[in-house]
């Protein structure tokens, strides 16, 4: 089933960037959780494009409609089929890449695959397809912050050479501050300069956006395939654009030796704890209880305005210099997404925990 995720709390996205709508059904939701579109719509606003001058102008409200499994403003257990309509497709943006692949798009690989695709917006592989993912995020997010105060912080850390300091505090407020949805608003504004200034060149660029999911019960993850970390990278190399995951130390720790890397144990107010976090909150699989820290390396936007070299569908070389509306820089609109992701996983995991070693005892 190639359009699900999860094994619990499960989610099948549809749809397509120029299609009537795009969607998501949701299975396994617990019954009696009250849910309207107003728990939602927070959610896909921050995901939502024209939100800002450094996004894509393409102009869609995204208002989210719930089409099936509440009743009288409650969960009812059955599946939960939401979707948002799309309004402001124009396909003659595409015509050209009808024909035309687009460098390091996916235009290439589907037309190989399938032998048949639907060019316009880039079809499925366009990012209007996480519209289902984060209003399914939503939904996993309200269910856990109700049931142990799990607490999901995306921000962008770096945008191509320009990092944020660490000496700052990541909060919602600090986050949602600025356009970029950096916490350190010194940082933020040289970013966003510097998008304004590669989308004038009609480029693009990428960065790092790092997530934090706090409060986290200890135990949750399993030992060998579906460790706790390995289903957050497949979380987040499922999104487009995506092209790297690191968790706690990351690629960094590698420079360091055991003795440095280790984080010791101690019992600080009667609960086992590390003095420091280099795990990033997962040992062995499993959440250790402290918070868990990863990082997602997006790549520059694809489509840019410049001409490029490329191959047409009859595999002659040619150029392509693309039209449409395009974000310069994918980040700031993936924060929301990421998010959603990291909220997915973790309910699933907290529904896996229950079912195994919570719900008998003997
Ligand atoms: C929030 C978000 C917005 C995106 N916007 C664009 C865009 O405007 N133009 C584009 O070419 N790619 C955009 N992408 C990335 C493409 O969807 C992605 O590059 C494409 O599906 C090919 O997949 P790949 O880059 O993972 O190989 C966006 C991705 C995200 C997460």
């Amino acid at each position: 089933m190639p359009n699900v995720f999860g094994k619990l709390f499960t989610i099948s996205s549809w749809g397509e960037s120029h299609g009537g709508a795009v969607g998501v059904v949701v299975d396994g939701c617990p019954p009696n959780l009250s849910l309207s579109e107003a728990d939602i719509q927070p959610e896909l606003d921050r995901r939502r494009p024209g939100q800002s001058d450094i996004v894509t102008p393409r102009k869609e409200a995204d208002q989210v409609q719930i089409l099936s499994g509440v009743y009288e403003g409650k969960t009812t257990g059955t599946p939960i089929s939401m979707l948002v309509f799309n309004k402001d497709a124009r396909p003659g943006a595409y015509d050209e890449m009808k024909t035309k692949f687009r460098p390091s798009h996916a235009d290439f690989t589907y037309q190989e695959k399938y032998g048949h695709r639907n060019p316009e917006g880039g079809g499925r592989s366009s990012a209007r397809e996480t519209i289902g993912r984060v209003a399914a995020g939503a939904i996993a997010k309200k269910i856990l912050s109700a049931a142990s105060s799990v607490e999901t912080l995306a921000y962008v850390r770096q945008v191509q050479g320009i990092s944020m300091s660490d000496d700052v505090a990541i909060n919602i407020d600090a986050i949602e501050a600025n356009s970029i949805r950096c916490p350190d608003s010194a940082a933020a504004e040289k970013m966003i300069d510097l998008i304004k200034q590669v989308r004038s060149e009609g480029d693009s660029v990428g960065g790092v956006i790092e997530c934090r999911i706090r409060n986290l019960p200890i135990g949750l993850g399993e030992p060998v395939f579906d460790r706790f970390e390995a289903d957050l990278a497949k979380a987040m190399l499922s999104l487009p654009a995506t092209k790297g995951f690191e968790v706690g130390s990351g690629f960094a720790g590698t420079a360091l030796k055991g003795s440095e890397h280790n984080d010791s144990f101690e019992n600080k107010d009667g609960k086992v704890r590390t003095k420091t976090n280099r795990s990033g909150g997962v040992q062995g699989g499993i959440t250790n209880g402290e918070e868990v820290v990863f990082r997602v390396a997006f790549k520059p936007t694809a489509t840019i305005l410049q001409a490029q070299d490329t191959v047409d569908t009859k595999g002659e070389n040619t150029q392509l210099a693309a039209r449409g509306r395009h974000d310069p820089c994918v980040l700031p609109r993936a924060v929301p997404i990421v998010e959603a992701m990291a909220n997915l996983v973790t309910l699933d995991h907290y529904m896996r925990q229950h079912a195994q070693n919570r719900l008998f005892s003997f």
